[in-house]
């Protein structure tokens, strides 16, 4: 029997993915305009710019019962208006399935919020650890002056569930008062 080289490369300092069963996405402000609370700067903003990019390592089709993804998403620091740039954030299709955030460089807050509404923001940074429970829809925002990358372990049948989300939102944002970071309630748009 011979020893196998890897698979697969994961950059322990850049979260960066390489190798078999690897994919990259870009996620651009023309296809989520619509998160932003100012929608007058969103329609404004240039529709190509990249606002997010997710990689993935997928070993098993989606929807495999058992398996597990890996991924890295890096934000990129931004704001339309006022607001930072964010993830679309969801909760997961099977909704009981949990998963695993970890902070690998930038600055950031991870939203929480439950199937009632009930929100929490919690810091994510280099070397934090979240576990999102099952039922808790989850969203990214770049507080940062650099790209916010966080490391991610998802259950392969959690699948996505982004409607919910685009219909009511989550209840709180994060926008930047005097330089700083704010949490202002409200879901709607301006
Ligand atoms: C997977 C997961 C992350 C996000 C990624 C992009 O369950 O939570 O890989 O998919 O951070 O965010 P969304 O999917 O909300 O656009
Ligand atoms: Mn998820």
């Amino acid at each position: 029997m011979e020893i196998l080289a890897p698979e697969t490369a994961y950059d322990l300092c850049t979260g960066r993915l390489d190798g078999e069963n690897v994919s990259y996405g870009k996620k651009r402000l023309a296809e989520i305009r619509s998160i932003f609370r100012d929608r007058h700067a969103a329609d404004s903003g240039d529709g190509d710019t990249v606002v997010y990019e997710v990689g993935m390592h997928a070993e098993v089709p989606e929807g495999t019962c058992g398996g597990l993804f890996f991924g890295t998403s890096i934000i990129h620091p931004g704001m339309v208006g006022d607001e930072y740039y964010m993830t679309k954030g969801h909760f997961h299709a099977r909704r009981e399935t949990a998963e695993y955030y970890f902070g690998i460089s930038g600055s950031g807050i991870l939203l929480l919020m439950s199937e009632d509404g009930k929100c929490s923001a919690h810091r994510m940074e280099k070397g934090a650890l979240c576990y999102i429970g099952g039922h808790i829809a989850h969203r990214l925002v770049n507080t940062g002056d650099d790209d916010l990358v966080v490391g991610a372990c998802w259950l392969s049948d959690a699948g996505h569930d982004y409607g919910s989300i685009a219909e009511s939102g989550f209840p709180v944002r994060v926008v930047c008062r005097d330089g700083k970071p704010t949490l202002i309630p409200g879901a709607d748009a301006l």
